[in-house]
């Protein structure tokens, strides 16, 4: 509330202060903004504002395996998130093309499966020509005194951050320093660039495969102090463990039907696991499709997500949804732009409701919120980052935070007028053709 003398924040718990702080922030700002000349004191209009979010889970992810970005960086995105107020940070840490989190059991992963040959001089899909040398190497990593700086700059901003091991595919990477651990035992090289269809994943006939993993979780769980932990499970095709003499023997032992169902029996591994360390597990949706798991969250990204959320929730598990023709900031916002696949304008992404209509109330109660994804294979740099990713992380939040009484797309972009101009202030890229 703002009155003529006093400005009055309250909120039943801290972050709700914070959310309000950052009201209050943006009020000033744009006051600041639309003044060319500024006069203190600065004024904002009395007012009561009472608010509150709609969803629990307000997310953006980042990949930074297709391509690295420093701490710096990690940090000037949790401030966007936070001004956002959104609150969960889903971090992308590896995969084909890169492994990015130290793990002191393995010191390979980083030394070896962090570094791949430079190719950033050729599309992303182009780069597999073994003849070509290269300009050096490519890649990086977050050491564990560098993910618990992240984890505490985003607690402080009341952001979870949620990390991301992928398994058992999008794992090429491993393979580099760990060729044991996949069907054929080859050592491969971290993809320089796309990598399709990624046929090398983790073997799920050895239970050295297993102990591997559970080893790298343990560090993980200690890193972060997210109650989820998410393990992939996207996209993990299946022709070596249909050749594989260990998966096959494993689907015999455990009298499964065929390679669907041996994905989710690996999925249940790593669940049971995570349980018994008071986590839970996080999967994109093809955790489904060999059955799914009691106790598993399901990020739906697939199509438009309905009928993975649908399986999801009559079963009772939670989901979040980020279909892929709705919440994927690698999609282009206009034609013109470079990006992957069609195009995702802004107010395709504002108008997104994540509540599928035919959802009755008990079924939208498993529906923690939504998330826009930020995959990189096409985003070289922080400032391609930042204009992919603005101004649609603005309807982002808008959608996870508003109720649907209160939304309205003009009145967006009036607002938003004076958000864009506070992105220039802080120097922050983003596409003003929205
Ligand atoms: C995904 O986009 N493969 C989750
Ligand atoms: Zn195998």
């Amino acid at each position: 509330m703002v009155e003529q003398d006093k400005i009055i924040l309250a909120a039943e718990a801290a972050n709700g202060i914070f959310y309000g702080m950052q009201t209050l922030l943006q009020m000033l700002l744009a006051e600041i903004l639309g003044n060319s000349k500024i006069d203190l004191p600065l004024q904002i209009p009395c007012c009561f504002i009472e608010d509150k979010p709609r969803f629990g889970w307000r997310g953006m992810h980042l990949d930074v395996s297709r391509h690295f970005f420093g701490i710096n960086f990690i940090k000037k995105y949790i401030d966007l998130l936070a001004m956002h107020k959104l609150n969960v940070f889903h971090w992308h840490l590896t995969d084909d093309n890169g492994w990015r989190i130290e793990i002191k059991k393995y010191p390979e992963l980083t030394k070896t499966c962090g570094w791949r040959k430079n190719l950033e001089h050729l599309p992303w899909n182009v780069r597999d020509n073994p003849n070509d040398p290269g300009n050096g190497i490519y890649g990086g990593f977050y050491t564990q005194k560098e993910i618990k700086e992240i984890v505490k700059y985003a607690a402080d901003r009341f952001i979870i951050v949620v990390p991301e091991i992928e398994m058992p595919g999008h794992s090429r990477e491993v393979f580099a320093a760990f060729p044991q651990f996949s069907c054929r035992g080859e050592k491969l090289t971290v993809a320089p660039g796309g990598y399709w269809p990624n046929v090398d994943i983790f073997c799920a006939g050895k239970d050295e495969t297993f102990e591997f993993l559970k080893n790298i979780l343990l560090e993980v769980i200690e890193l972060f102090p997210s109650q989820y932990i998410h393990i992939g499970g996207d996209e993990a095709n299946k022709t070596r463990w249909k050749e594989c003499p260990f998966c096959q023997q494993r689907i015999k032992d455990e009298k499964l039907k065929d390679v669907k169902e041996l994905q989710s029996w690996f999925i249940k591994q790593i669940a049971d696991f995570l349980q018994s360390k008071n986590k839970k597990l996080i999967g994109w949706d093809e955790i489904i499709d060999g059955g799914l798991i009691e106790d598993a969250t399901v990020m739906c990204w697939r199509g438009d997500g309905i009928e993975a959320a649908k399986t999801a929730v009559q079963k009772g598990c939670d989901v979040i949804m980020c279909p892929n023709p709705y919440l994927y900031f690698d999609w282009k916002q206009n034609e013109n732009d470079k990006g992957a696949f069609g195009v995702t304008t802004l107010e395709k992404v504002y108008n997104y409701d994540p509540v599928p209509q035919d959802f009755s109330q008990t079924e939208a109660r498993h529906i923690l919120g939504a998330q826009g994804n930020v995959w990189t294979e096409w985003m070289p740099s922080e400032a391609s980052v930042e204009y992919m990713a603005l101004p649609r992380m603005s309807a982002l939040a808008e959608l996870t935070w508003t109720f649907l009484e209160n939304k309205n797309y003009p009145d967006f972009l009036k607002r938003l007028d004076k958000l864009v101009d506070i992105f220039s202030l802080k120097k922050i890229n983003f596409n003003s053709e929205f």
